[in-house]
Formats: structure tokens, sequence, C-alpha cells
């Protein structure tokens, strides 16, 4: 595909897909199983089209940032913004250069974004240095499968997924890569996705604490 057509798709469909595929049932009963444990100051990286903000408990949230570096993805969840109860603010930035001070979050959210960020071990860099020293990461990811036949499948798709679904990996292993950022993982759940999304391997949720 020549140059044009590849920024005219990033820009103009894929942020309109990536949103149509993360609104799925699967998805979403992961959300409401993690997203209401966030509280105090939340910032969201990778906060694509906001799909987490109707799970946020109002009554523990007092103010969300959501940081995304894909302006179409911030203009689905910015319009979704007002009506909500606490104050959010859209910013668009990588998570690996949070424009954050040092310790300013009680929570960092990230969910289905370690499979996308470019430099996931610099993002989860800059998440340590952004909260504060008892303050959680809570994530959903998916990630490699759990059987080797799955997992080589996982491989040999993944150029042509992330083509198609805005940069997104198969393969990484997103416990693998929270643990050695230093954090100590509880409350984690698993689960399948089911058919249609098998290629999306494991999906993980939890909340890591700073070791
Ligand atoms: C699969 S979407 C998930 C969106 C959202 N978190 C959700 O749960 O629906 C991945 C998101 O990661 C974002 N992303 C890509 N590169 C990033 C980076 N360097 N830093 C932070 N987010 C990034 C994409 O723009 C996209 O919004």
């Amino acid at each position: 595909m020549c140059q044009t057509c590849l920024s005219w798709y990033a820009r103009c469909v894929a942020p309109y897909l990536v949103h149509f595929g993360c609104s799925a049932r699967a998805f979403a009963r992961m959300r409401e199983r993690v997203i209401p444990l966030a509280q105090g100051t939340v910032v969201e990286v990778g906060f694509g089209s906001g799909l987490n903000l109707p799970y946020y408990d109002p009554a523990r949230v007092t103010r969300l940032v959501g940081i995304d570096p894909d302006g179409t993805m911030l203009g689905l969840a910015a319009a979704k913004t007002h009506a909500l109860p606490f104050p959010v603010e859209c910013l668009r930035a990588g998570g690996e250069s949070l424009p954050l001070a040092d310790g300013f979050a009680d929570t960092v959210v990230v969910t289905y974004a370690f499979c996308t960020i470019p430099d996931p071990q610099a993002a989860l860099a800059e998440i340590r240095r952004v909260l504060k020293p008892a303050g959680r990461l809570i994530f959903i990811e998916h990630g490699q499968a759990a059987g080797p036949r799955r997992r080589r499948w996982q491989h040999r798709l993944n150029g042509l997924w992330g083509s198609i679904a805005g940069g997104c990996n198969l393969n990484r292993d997103p416990l693998a890569l929270i643990r050695a950022a230093g954090f100590r993982l509880v409350d984690r759940q698993h689960g399948r996705f089911p058919l249609p999304l098998w290629h999306l391997g494991n999906h993980h949720a939890g909340v890591g604490y700073l070791r």
C-alpha cells in the first residue's frame, strides 16, 4: 500500500475499527471487574476512545487524566466526558513520555494498550515515576496464548494484525513486562477470549503494586 493510503487508514479507519473491536462484550466483562477499583487521581495511559469511562466509580475517583497519542481516539473519548461527575482531562502524548509530575497519580489504568505502545518498558518506567509510592497500576491486557500451537499462529499473524489493528501485537507477554518493571501483581484474573477472538491469546487483569 502507498504511504498516503497507509496514513489515511491509520487516521480515518484504524481508530474506529479499534473502538468497535474493543467494545466487544468479552472486553466489557473484564472492564466491569477491575476498573471500579481505581481511586483518587487516576491517569489512564492509552485512553483510546474512553471505553472504560462507564466503569469508574464516581464515589472513588476525584479526577481523571486520559492520555493517548492518537487525536482521533482522544476525540471519541472527549465526547463522552461531559456528563461525568468527576473532572476529566484529555492529553495527547505517548506513554513513553508522560507530561505529568513525579508522584502525581494514586492509580494508573492501562487496558489493552501494552500490546500497542511501541516501547512498553519505557511506558512502565514512566508509570512508576508518576505513581505515588503507595499507588496502584490497574491493568487488563491480552497476550501470548498458553499453548505452543496457538502461540505459533500468533507469531505468524502478528505483522498482518498489527497493520490492521493500529499497531497491536499479539505475541507480547504483559505479565512479564509488568513484573520486570518492578510491580508485584495481586488480584490477578485470567480468561480466554471466545472463538472469533482466539488470536488475542490469554486475557489478564489485575493490580500491580510498586515493590
Ligand atoms: C487497543 S487500543 C485500547 C484503547 C483503550 N485503552 C481501551 O481499553 O479500549 C490501544 C490504544 O493505545 C494507544 N497507543 C498507541 N501508542 C501509544 C503510546 N505510545 N502511548 C500510549 N498509548 C498508545 C492507541 O492510540 C490506542 O488508543
